[in-house]
């Protein structure tokens, strides 16, 4: 009996330590994925509330495709979990304490509620600033950047916890997280500079300043001005690559409100050399129609199915993407999936925010399955 005790504590104590990083403060800063494993990179597709169902959890399921995978998983649990992939990436937020070596910055146009940040909450919808929303987490070594499209997400730091606000439940929303080496966030920082973010909470500390001094000035601009945006000379567009940690390129398509023009059709698809079916938020006003001038069709989706899990409307999806129609290889510039914060209507031309664009087969194809129906060039609905 008592070697069998001490054969199993070994094996016991291995396990712990196999746990320990999650909750130790030597983990890298990095997206993570339902199993806690550190990942390059994921895609996230929060589900909307299927009406038909009357699950208590309903509008907090998603699902996920992460580097490696084959396409989309249904999410271990919700989007409010800590244990979940977004839960835990954005949760090393909180869980990073006192650490004042990182760097960090929050910014959505929708802010968070102001019991949350001491601050009047100020719906900035209708704004001069970015229409944009992401996260930015990084120590000297390296760190992630979360592109997404909820309203009022996420918490500040000082809310001490992650959670996911009932902003975000009813209507789909979708998320890019990518993990890159400190360098990159030099870049990244001038990006969120030309998208003019509405930063709700940010610190960069002085020994990372020197290093992503975009991101400290964000951040700094923030604490001096407030709400207003007073850029005197940024540039109006710019579009990079970005290789993650492990080698992957995504190009990061930022613009100003100086573009005033609509990013999917007069930027990302000739760039791309790819037409374009573009899901976004359809409520607000000025959408623009379908598009097939310049030589690229850029169309509306109407009808959308990720992962075959149920079939909702475009006007139940948040979410801002793009995929091309046709897979890499079948004529020119196939295969690219892009998500990002810009919806296509008129008021958003003149306002900051972007997309972050990859192509590759597994995603493509994911994205791809997902768009059903479309509006033709000139009105009426088609299979996309
Ligand atoms: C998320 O979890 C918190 C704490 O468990 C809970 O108070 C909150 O109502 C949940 N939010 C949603 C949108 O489910
Ligand atoms: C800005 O966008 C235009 C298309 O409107 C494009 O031709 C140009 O190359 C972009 N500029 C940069 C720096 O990417």
């Amino acid at each position: 009996m008592g070697s069998t005790v001490i054969s199993v504590m070994p094996l016991f104590l291995s396990l712990l330590i196999l746990y320990v990083p999650l909750g130790g403060g030597t983990s890298p800063i990095s997206c993570y994925n339902d199993q806690g494993d550190a990942v390059d990179w994921f895609y996230m597709y929060k589900l909307p509330k299927d009406h038909g169902r009357k699950s208590p959890k309903e509008g907090e399921k998603y699902l996920l495709l992460e580097k490696g995978s084959e396409g989309w998983t249904d999410g271990k649990g919700t989007v409010n979990d800590t244990t979940g992939a977004l839960g835990r990436t954005v949760g090393q937020l909180y869980s990073q304490g006192k650490n004042t070596e990182v760097a960090y910055i929050l910014y959505n146009d929708q802010r968070p509620p102001e019991e949350d940040f001491g601050d009047r909450w100020v719906d900035n919808s209708g704004s001069r600033g970015g229409h944009t929303k992401g996260v930015v987490l990084l120590d000297k070594n390296q760190g992630f950047w979360l592109v997404h499209s909820t309203p009022r997400f996420p918490p500040v730091r000082q809310a001490g916890e992650y959670y996911y606000p009932s902003s975000g439940v009813t209507n789909g929303q979708n998320f890019i997280c990518v993990t890159y080496p400190l360098d990159r966030f030099r870049t990244i920082g001038e990006q969120l500079q030309i998208n003019q973010p509405n930063v709700y909470d940010c610190h960069v500390p002085e020994s990372l300043a020197s290093l992503v001094p975009a991101l400290a000035a964000i951040c700094e601009k923030k604490h001096l001005s407030g709400h207003t945006f007073a850029h005197a000379k940024t540039l109006s567009n710019r579009s990079v690559t970005l290789t993650s940690k492990d080698g992957t390129n995504f190009i990061s398509f930022a613009k100003g409100a100086s573009f005033d023009n609509d990013l999917y059709h007069s930027w990302v698809a000739p760039t791309l050399q790819s037409d374009l079916l573009v899901q976004f938020w359809i409520h607000s006003k000025g959408i623009l129609p379908s598009d097939c001038s310049l030589g690229w069709k850029v169309l509306d989706i109407t009808l959308i199915n990720p992962g075959q899990k149920f079939t909702f409307k475009a006007s139940h999806d948040h979410s801002k993407w793009a995929v091309s129609p046709k897979a890499a290889g079948e004529g020119v510039g196939g295969g690219w999936v892009c998500v990002g914060d810009i919806n296509r209507n008129e008021a958003e031309e003149k306002r900051g925010g972007g997309t972050v664009c990859q192509q590759d087969p597994v995603v493509w194809k994911a994205y791809r399955t997902a768009a059903l129906e479309c509006e033709a060039c000139g009105g009426g609905t088609i299979q996309c």
